[in-house]
């Protein structure tokens, strides 16, 4: 079975989440890309949703799903967004895709959070994947010159301008034996917009796919 077809299982079970009439957060990457367009086969169930980026927005509408402002509406009852890597507390590495930010304030903004991903997403230490950073384009050399005092090796993802009009760092050669706090010491550093890390509030229910099914982590 291929990851793409692991995402899709994933994708699949993660609709049992959905309420008939709720707004659903949406993360963005190509798991999410699964489930919109599952969302798009119950979209008269549900109110619409709240989107973390472009991407994402343009696959809603694409699929006549009504988008959203964050604050136009409450505290939205589910969240669901894919991962880089996952460890077993669900302490999760984001932003493969550049949407960190936007998606860490919807999860925020969100009562559940349901992560999903083909079974290879899974790790026990978190940091083999890059831990992408979002920078302030001005603060960029002084953030990476500060993720090295912390023992990262950032790399400029050249010619990435996110959907907030920032630019983005690809720390490598981490391994993060304690999440929350290395989240909280990379926000810390002026500049940085947020960082990949879902630590301090990690997802609530992972779902993997994978050739035997679904499998689900609380
Ligand atoms: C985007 C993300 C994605 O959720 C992450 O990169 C996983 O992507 P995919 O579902 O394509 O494997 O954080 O910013």
């Amino acid at each position: 079975m291929s990851p793409d077809e692991m995402k899709k299982l994933a994708a699949k079970a993660a609709l049992e989440h959905v309420e008939p009439g709720i707004i659903v957060g949406m993360g963005t990457g190509s798991t999410v890309n699964h489930f919109i367009d599952l969302l798009g086969t119950i979209k008269s169930k549900i109110e619409g949703a709240v989107s973390s980026s472009e991407a994402s927005t343009a696959r809603l509408k694409a699929l006549n799903i009504p988008v959203y402002e964050l604050n136009a509406v409450g505290e939205i009852p589910l969240y669901i967004d894919g991962a880089d890597e996952s460890n077993h507390y669900l302490q999760l590495i984001k932003g493969g895709g550049g949407a960190l930010t936007r998606e860490k304030i919807i999860a925020a903004a969100s009562k559940k959070f349901v992560c999903i991903a083909d079974q290879s997403k899974l790790v026990d230490i978190l940091g083999n994947f890059p831990l992408p950073v979002e920078v302030i384009p001005m603060a960029r050399s002084y953030v990476a010159r500060q993720i090295v005092k912390l023992g990262g090796e950032p790399v400029y993802r050249e010619g990435f301008i996110t959907d907030n009009g920032n630019q983005i760092l690809d720390t490598h050669g981490l391994s993060i034996m304690e999440p929350a706090k290395l989240e909280g010491q990379i926000n810390n550093i002026p500049g940085v917009v947020t960082n990949g890390l879902f630590a301090i509030h990690p997802a609530d229910v992972l779902i993997l796919g994978s050739p035997e099914g679904a499998k689900t982590i609380y």
